[in-house]
C-alpha cells in the first residue's frame, strides 16, 4: 500500500539511509547515530511522497518531486522518480508494484508530464526496475565518479 509517511516510519527511514546494501550506488550510507539525531520525529508529508506498507510496517519509499540541478539540464524542473526499499523486500517485485502505483496516480493528478530517472548504469536491480516500469534511455552521462543512466517515461506507458 502507498500512503503519507508517518512518524511511525521512523525507525525504517534511517535504516533506509544507514543500510549499506540501500547506500551502494547512492553516495554511501549515513552514519546511524547522525540520522537518530537529525531525523525529525515527524516526517515531512508532500504530494508525491509515499510509504510503501506491506501489512502495517514501512518497507521502503517512492518519491516524485521536482528535479534539480542533479541530473542533465533537459531533466531539470520535471518530475523525478526515486525508490528506496530496505533488503528484506528486495527481490518480491514490491517495488515495481508500488512505483507503477506512483506513477499511475501521478498520471491523473498531472496528466501528460513525462516522469524522469536516474541511476548508475552499475545498479543493475534499479536499471531492471526502470525498463520494467517502462522508462526509456535518454542517455548516459559521467557524474559522481560513475556512469549515470538519464530515463524518460511519459503517459504513452501508462495505459
Ligand atoms: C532498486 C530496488 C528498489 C529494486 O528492488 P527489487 O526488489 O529488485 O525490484 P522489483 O520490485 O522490481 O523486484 C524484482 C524481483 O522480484 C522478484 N519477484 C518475485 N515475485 C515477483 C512478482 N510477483 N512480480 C515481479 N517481480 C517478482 C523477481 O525476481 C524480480 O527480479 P527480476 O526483475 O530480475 O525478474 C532495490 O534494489 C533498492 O531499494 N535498492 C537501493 C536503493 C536504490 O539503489 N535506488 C535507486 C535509486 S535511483
Amino acid at each position: 500500500m502507498l500512503r503519507a509517511p508517518e512518524a511511525r516510519d521512523r525507525a525504517a527511514f534511517i535504516e533506509l539511509l544507514a543500510s549499506p546494501e540501500v547506500g551502494t550506488y547512492l553516495g554511501g550510507p549515513r552514519p546511524r547515530d547522525e540520522l537518530e539525531r537529525e531525523m525529525p520525529g515527524a516526517p515531512e508529508r508532500r504530494a508525491g511522497l509515499f510509504t510503501v506498507d506491506l501489512d502495517g510496517a514501512a518497507i521502503g519509499q517512492v518519491i516524485l518531486s521536482r528535479a534539480t540541478g542533479h541530473g542533465p539540464p533537459a531533466a531539470a524542473g520535471k518530475a523525478e522518480l526515486g525508490y528506496l526499499f530496505l533488503p528484506g523486500a528486495w527481490g518480491f517485485g514490491y517495488a515495481a508494484e508500488a512505483c507503477a502505483a506512483a506513477l499511475g496516480w501521478f498520471v491523473r493528478e498531472l496528466p501528460g508530464e513525462p516522469v524522469v530517472l536516474f541511476t548508475q548504469t552499475a545498479n543493475a536491480s534499479s536499471m531492471r526496475l526502470a525498463a520494467k516500469l517502462g522508462f526509456t534511455e535518454v542517455e548516459r552521462y559521467e557524474a559522481y565518479g560513475a556512469e549515470q543512466w538519464f530515463g524518460i517515461w511519459s503517459t504513452a506507458h501508462a495505459t
